[in-house]
């Protein structure tokens, strides 16, 4: 299984659970069943221009897509919208001819700031899996098979002991 794990933070150099759970990934040791590929979308397009066509070939080139990103506004970062509209473009993700995700795995990671309790339809309006209801959506629309989600909760907060056990949690994730 090859997997494409696309980070998508703003300030990496200032994040704590994103950047620990990318250094996990990328210190998963070379092996040929379970290759995982790290990118940092936000260091490869400074400037906000995705590079479509070079973002298909990667996809193409691997059988399970993780979006990695911290959580705001419920939502992602912008430049993961953007991929998302200008890479899952119409005749390769999508419409008659568009088949390139067709099969493939498609998850997401994401740290959320606020505890596991927030997330409760009663308390925050909604849970994590309504939350995360676009990108579920997006890989039934493109014929993807959707894994659930890693979720980190209450990632501001985390010991120094729970952040370095989740970032060995999500390399299990990334190659089970
Ligand atoms: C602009 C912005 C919006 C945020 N919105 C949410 C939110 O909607 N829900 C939530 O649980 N946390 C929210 N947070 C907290 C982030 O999810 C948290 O800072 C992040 O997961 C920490 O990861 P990092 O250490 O990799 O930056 C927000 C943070 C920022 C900066």
């Amino acid at each position: 299984m090859k997997t494409l794990v696309l980070v998508f933070h703003p300030n990496m150099a200032k994040s704590r659970a994103n950047a620990a759970l990318k250094a996990a990934a990328q210190a998963l040791p070379a092996d040929s069943d379970a290759t995982v590929t790290v990118r940092d979308e936000y260091a490869q397009y400074p400037d906000g221009n995705i590079d479509v066509a070079a973002e298909q070939q990667l996809i193409e080139a691997h059988d399970r897509i993780v979006l990695q990103f911290p959580l705001y506004w419920y939502s992602s970062p912008a430049l993961l919208k953007e991929w998302e509209d200008q890479v899952l473009a119409f005749g390769w993700a999508y419409g008659p001819d568009g088949k390139a995700l067709e099969g493939k795995e498609i998850t997401v990671a994401t740290t959320a700031g606020g505890p596991e309790s927030e997330y409760q339809t009663e308390d925050n309006g909604a849970t994590m899996r309504e939350v995360l209801s676009p990108y579920r959506m997006m890989a039934r629309y493109v014929h993807a098979t959707w894994r659930e989600p890693f979720v980190v909760f209450g990632s501001m907060e985390l010991s120094d002991e729970t952040l370095a056990e989740t970032a060995k949690q999500y390399q299990a994730f990334l190659t089970d």
